[in-house]
C-alpha cells in the first residue's frame, strides 16, 4: 500500500481501493498508478477477496493523469498508465466503482473496465483528450461506441465536454445514479452481494463476459497508447498542458 492508494477491508470478502491525493483531485501520478496496479494484483491473489470497490478520497473520483507527468514527457509515465489499464481490464475479481465529484480522462475510461459502477448525483465526467491535443486511451475508442453508440461516443470523445451522471448512465458508463455522497454505500452493497455468491461462478461469469472483447480491447489499448505517446510530444498537447499548469 502506498500513501496515495489505500487498501482496506470494509466488509468480509470486500477490498476497497481508494485513490488518495485529494489536494490534487486524486490525479494519477506514476506512484499512484503503480499503487493501483499492486492493489489490484494483491486483490486477485488473495482468495479471501471476492469483490473490489474502487473509489477516490475527498469527494472526488480522479482528475485523471497528472498533467505534470504529461508535461514532463518521457515514456515512463505512459508506460505505467498502460500497465494500469492492462491490469484493470484483465483483473479477475469483480470491480465495482464508486464515483463522486470529478471523473476526468482515465477517471472516466477506467469505468469501461469496471464490472459495475455507481455515481452520486453531483458527479461530473469528462474525456478531454482532444481538448488537450491527445487522443482516446484505455480502449475507449473501441468500447465506448460499442456500449454508447457511435454518435454518442463521437460527441463525448471528440468534443470532450463535461457531462453528468444521467448521461453517463445513458451511455452505459455507470449502472445507476445515487444521492450525492451515497455512491460508495451503493458500491459496497453490491460488492457485499457479489462476495456472498459462489466465487468460482462469479469469476467464471466475469471471464465469459470479458472474453468476446478481450483481444480487441488489448489491441485497442496498445494502438491508442502508441498514438497517445506521440501526441504527448506534440506542440498542441504541450501548449495545453502549460495552459493548465500556469492556469492561463
Ligand atoms: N494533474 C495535475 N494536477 C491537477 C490535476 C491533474 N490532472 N487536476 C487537478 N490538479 C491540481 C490543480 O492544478 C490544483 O492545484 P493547485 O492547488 O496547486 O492550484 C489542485 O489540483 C486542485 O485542482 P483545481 O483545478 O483547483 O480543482 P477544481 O475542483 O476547481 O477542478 C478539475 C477540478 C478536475 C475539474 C480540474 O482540476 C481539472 O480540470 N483538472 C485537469 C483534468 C484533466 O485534464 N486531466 C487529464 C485528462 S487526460
Amino acid at each position: 500500500m502506498t500513501e496515495t492508494v489505500l487498501s482496506e477491508t470494509p466488509a468480509e470478502g470486500v477490498r476497497q481501493i481508494t485513490m488518495n491525493r485529494p489536494d490534487r483531485r486524486n490525479a494519477l501520478d506514476r506512484a499512484t498508478y503503480q499503487g493501483l496496479i499492486d492493489a489490484l494484483a494483491a486483490a486477485d491473489a488473495d482468495e479471501t477477496v471476492r469483490a473490489v470497490v474502487l473509489t477516490g478520497a475527498g469527494g472526488c473520483f480522479t482528475s485523471g493523469n497528472d498533467i505534470k507527468d504529461f508535461a514532463a514527457g518521457g515514456m515512463d509515465g505512459p508506460r505505467v498508465a498502460i500497465d494500469f489499464l492492462t491490469a484493470i481490464s484483465t483483473a479477475k475479481k469483480p470491480i465495482v466503482a464508486a464515483v463522486e465529484g470529478f471523473a476526468v480522462g482515465i477517471g472516466t475510461t477506467m469505468l469501461l473496465h469496471c464490472d459495475l459502477a455507481f455515481a452520486g448525483s453531483g458527479a461530473s465526467f469528462r474525456m478531454p483528450f482532444v481538448t488537450l491535443g491527445l487522443c482516446p486511451e484505455g480502449g475507449s475508442s473501441y468500447l465506448l461506441p460499442l456500449i454508447a453508440g457511435s454518435k454518442r461516443a463521437a460527441e463525448l470523445l471528440m468534443l470532450g465536454e463535461a457531462f453528468g451522471p444521467e448521461l453517463a448512465q445513458e451511455a452505459g458508463l455507470i449502472n445507476a445514479v445515487t444521492d450525492e455522497g451515497s455512491a460508495l454505500a451503493a458500491a459496497l452493497d453490491k460488492a457485499k452481494a457479489l462476495a456472498a455468491l459462489p466465487p468460482q461462478s462469479v469469476a467464471l461469469t466475469k471471464a465469459l463476459l470479458k472474453r468476446g472483447n478481450a483481444v480487441a480491447v488489448a489491441e485497442t489499448i496498445a494502438t491508442e497508447a502508441r498514438h497517445f505517446g506521440e501526441r504527448l510530444q506534440s506542440a498542441e498537447a504541450q501548449a495545453a498542458f502549460m495552459a493548465f499548469l500556469t492556469k492561463r
